[in-house]
This record gives C-alpha cells, sequence and structure tokens, in this order.
C-alpha cells in the first residue's frame, strides 16, 4: 500500500485520496481540488467546509423526493432488523412481491412482470437478454439484432455502451455486442430553443423502417430508446417520434424497450414517460429514483405477455438463466416502497407537474447570455448547451466548479449543462438555484 501526497485539507477529514479510483471523474484534477459533500438533506447539500449547496440535480437524478427522507430511513432500518438478506435464487422475501405489485400499478397498460436488478446498467442488460430470450422461446431465434440511438445512454455495462450512442463511452473499448445498429438522434437544429416536445424531426423515427429494409425485420429483436435522452443533454422526443417508433415496431414483430432510468417516477410529471407520450413499449428499465438514491435498485418491468412467453415455453425448471447477488435484495425493496409511499402520499408526480411552467420559464430565460447555443427541457428536466471554449468540455467543467464554489451542484456533459431539481424545490430553491447559474454563466 503507497500513500500519496493527495491528503484532502479540510477542517472535516484528513484522509489520502489517492486510493479511491473515482467513475466517470478526472482523477488527477478532482484530487488536486476536491470537491467533497459531506451532508444532505431536503433540497441541499453541506461541502465538507460546512457550505450549504442547492441540489439542482436530484442527487444523480434520483432523490426527487428530497435528501434524508426519514420515512426511508425507518424501513430500512426496520428492514435490516427483520431480515438482512437471504438468497434471491429459488427463495424469495416477502418485500419485493409487495414491491413488484406497487410497480405495475404505475406502469402503463399490462406492462405487470418486473424483474429486479441493482443498476440501471444491469436493467439494460436484462432488458435485451429478456428480448433475445422472448423471440427465441416463440422460434424466432434468428432475431439477434438490436437497435439503439446516437446519442443515447444506456449504462456501462457490453450491451448498454453497445446499444448507447455516447463517442466516449464507446471509443476505448472494443467492438462491442455485435448486431448493434444506431437510429440518428434527435438534436436537430431545426428544434433550437425549442421547450416541450420539438415541432421536427418526427421522420428520423423512419431509420428504424431503413435497418428493416436493410437486415430484415425478422433479425431485429428490439429497439431501445431513452423516451427523453438523459445523459447526452436532455433531448425530448419531436412530436409523433416515438408513436412512429411504436408503429415501426409493431409492423415487424420487433419489441420496443423505454429505457425510463432517468425519466421513471414522476420527472415528466406522469409516472413514466411512456404515459406522457401516450406510447407504450414493450419493456421498460427503471432505475435511479426507485429507492430515492437511498439503496442502489433498479428493475425491468414487461409486458405479461413477454413473461408467459418465457415461462410458459419451459415445462419445468429455471426458465431465465439470469440473475444477480443483488437482485430484490430486501434492504431495497424495503427502501423503494417506502420510497412509492411518499411519492403518493405527498402526490410529488402532481408536484413535479405543477413546478414544471416555472422551472421551464427559468430555463428559458438563460436564452440571454450570448454563450448559450441550445435550451431544451420537458418536465423537470433542463438541457442548456453552452458555446465551447478552445477546449471541448472546458467550458462545462468551469459550470460545474463555479457552481460547487457559489452554491449549486449541477451535471455537466461536455459542455452542456443538465438539470433535475427535486419535485420537493419550492419557486424560492428555483430562483436561488437558477439565480446561481445566471451568475456563474454572466461571469463566462
Ligand atoms: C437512461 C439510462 N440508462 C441506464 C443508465 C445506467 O444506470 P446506472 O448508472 O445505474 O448503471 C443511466 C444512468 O444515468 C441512464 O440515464
Amino acid at each position: 500500500m503507497s500513500a500519496s501526497a493527495n491528503a484532502l485539507a479540510s477542517p472535516l477529514h484528513n484522509e489520502d485520496l489517492s486510493f479511491h479510483w473515482m467513475p466517470f471523474t478526472a482523477n488527477r484534477q478532482f484530487k488536486q481540488q476536491p470537491r467533497i459533500i459531506a451532508r444532505a438533506e431536503g433540497m441541499h447539500y453541506w461541502n465538507d467546509r460546512g457550505e450549504k449547496l442547492v441540489d439542482g440535480l436530484s442527487g444523480l437524478f434520483c432523490t426527487p423526493a428530497g435528501h434524508g427522507r426519514r420515512e426511508i430511513r425507518d424501513a430500512v432500518a426496520a428492514q435490516l432488523e427483520r431480515l438482512d438478506y437471504a438468497p434471491p435464487f429459488q427463495f424469495g422475501t416477502p418485500g419485493s412481491f409487495q414491491l413488484a405489485r406497487e410497480i405495475a400499478q404505475l406502469t402503463p397498460a399490462d406492462i405487470d412482470r418486473v424483474f429486479f436488478v441493482g443498476s440501471g446498467s444491469e436493467a439494460v442488460e436484462s432488458a435485451i437478454k429478456i428480448a433475445i430470450q422472448y423471440h427465441r422461446r416463440r422460434g424466432d431465434g434468428q432475431r439477434l439484432r438490436v437497435v439503439g440511438r446516437e446519442k443515447g445512454y444506456h449504462g456501462v455495462n457490453f450491451a448498454g455502451w453497445s446499444v448507447g450512442g455516447m463517442v466516449r463511452n464507446r471509443d476505448m473499448f472494443g467492438l462491442g455486442m455485435p448486431g448493434v445498429s444506431h437510429l440518428r438522434h434527435t438534436h436537430i437544429a431545426e428544434n433550437r430553443f425549442q421547450l416541450g416536445q420539438g415541432e421536427h424531426g418526427a421522420d428520423l423515427a423512419d431509420d428504424l423502417q431503413r435497418m428493416v429494409d436493410l437486415h430484415g425485420g425478422d433479425t431485429i429483436a428490439a429497439c431501445i430508446v431513452e423516451p427523453i435522452a438523459g445523459s447526452v443533454g436532455i433531448l425530448p422526443p419531436p412530436k409523433g417520434y416515438l408513436e412512429k417508433l411504436r408503429v415501426i415496431c409493431d409492423k415487424h414483430g420487433i419489441l420496443l424497450i423505454f429505457d425510463e432510468v432517468i425519466t421513471g417516477f414522476g420527472r415528466t410529471g406522469e409516472a413514466f414517460a411512456a404515459q406522457a407520450f401516450g406510447v407504450t413499449p414493450d419493456i421498460m428499465t427503471m432505475a435511479k429514483a426507485i429507492t430515492n438514491g437511498n439503496i442502489p435498485m433498479a428493475a425491468v418491468a414487461v409486458r405479461n405477455g413477454v413473461y408467459d412467453t418465457i415461462v410458459d415455453a419451459v415445462p419445468g425448471g429455471i426458465e431465465f438463466f439470469h440473475g444477480y447477488t443483488w437482485s430484490a435484495h430486501p434492504v431495497a425493496c424495503a427502501a423503494a416502497s417506502a420510497t412509492l409511499k411518499i411519492f403518493k402520499d405527498d402526490e410529488l408526480f402532481a408536484r413535479a407537474k405543477a413546478l414544471t411552467p416555472k422551472f421551464l420559464e427559468r430555463l428559458g430565460a438563460l436564452r440571454k447570455h450570448a454563450i448559450v447555443q441550445d435550451i431544451r427541457g420537458y418536465g423537470l428536466l433542463g438541457g442548456i448547451d453552452l458555446a465551447p471554449a478552445e477546449a471541448a468540455g472546458a467550458r462545462g467543467f468551469a459550470v460545474l466548479t463555479g457552481l460547487f464554489n457559489t452554491g449549486a451542484v449541477v451535471r455537466v456533459t461536455n459542455d452542456t449543462i443538465i438539470l433535475a431539481p427535486p419535485f420537493i424545490a419550492t419557486e424560492d430553491d428555483l430562483d436561488d438555484l437558477f439565480g446561481k447559474i445566471d451568475a456563474v454563466l454572466a461571469k463566462l
């Protein structure tokens, strides 16, 4: 074990930072100038110097009910006392059955069967495996192709980054999963500064038809998209786009997968983006807000017919050779059920909807800054593209650090700022957040 000189000079810590290899982080830079978040409550964080920061990102899209919810903490503590862990293969624990039913009450149509996993990335891998196995069980085993979309983000595991379209997540890791094609993205100039769904770009969904024409519809297992592309910088679907994907999928027997890891659980003002846009997929992934960020958990929900096809095809024994040690972890299930109860009791999805006009108004007003090149928003999600400085990403990073130093936490992807405030935000909280963003942008 070799220590380094990266000790954190703060009143709260005297820790060597060298040992932790941080994810999606500029490690060297961070360890020179760390940004440590030490405490959280409600809409706010406190850094290790005790300074308060407003949370403009709901953790990482995962704490819409606000930090430090006592109800979740109590449910987790009670579950740990009752049953900390039991094997999820061939055994069950009571909480997962209850949670699956509660989720099925929120998902659209007959998407009623829920498979639990530990992260959004695992949910995507599981969804793709379910799609391939579904076709195989129907005697359609030649359907092995999967269609994703440029600029999509579906996590970091092999199938996920293969169908994803964020270049820097792809270019270092080899060839990825075979048989993957990508639709063109919908980040088009015609929709610049259009909040809500863009008027232009529905025809981009016809790319799926072109893939059918090229490869044969009967070779394609699934098409996976985020209903609103999140990590790339918030791209709401153009009007009519998702509807067209649905029609093409139906015509050719392709399963439509919505990756709702960010959009699930009220971000659009509806339980899922599927309901917000009135388009029902066959499979949906969800994660993040499912436990209000308290315990890692994610899920894949499928139409009853998908489940029945796989399960009924196997007369005895295990039907789906897939699962994780942390699938349906009892403590995560307890956290999730407590979270869903908060969403319901506090009517948080309706609250997100009610807050949306004010959020979008403040978001759109950032256009006054000369360096802002485009703004997009839907529900409580906002993306702001900045004109790049000499080095791509430098301006975005300046905003991230500038806001941290002046008391706000947001996400940046390259030179795009991403906002996703908690649903418990008040209008004053939004004024605080946007006031800080205004001040930082004015200085650039
Ligand atoms: C749409 C989408 N899918 C999948 C993932 C991966 O989730 P995780 O980081 O939990 O693996 C993310 C993460 O941001 C996401 O936004």
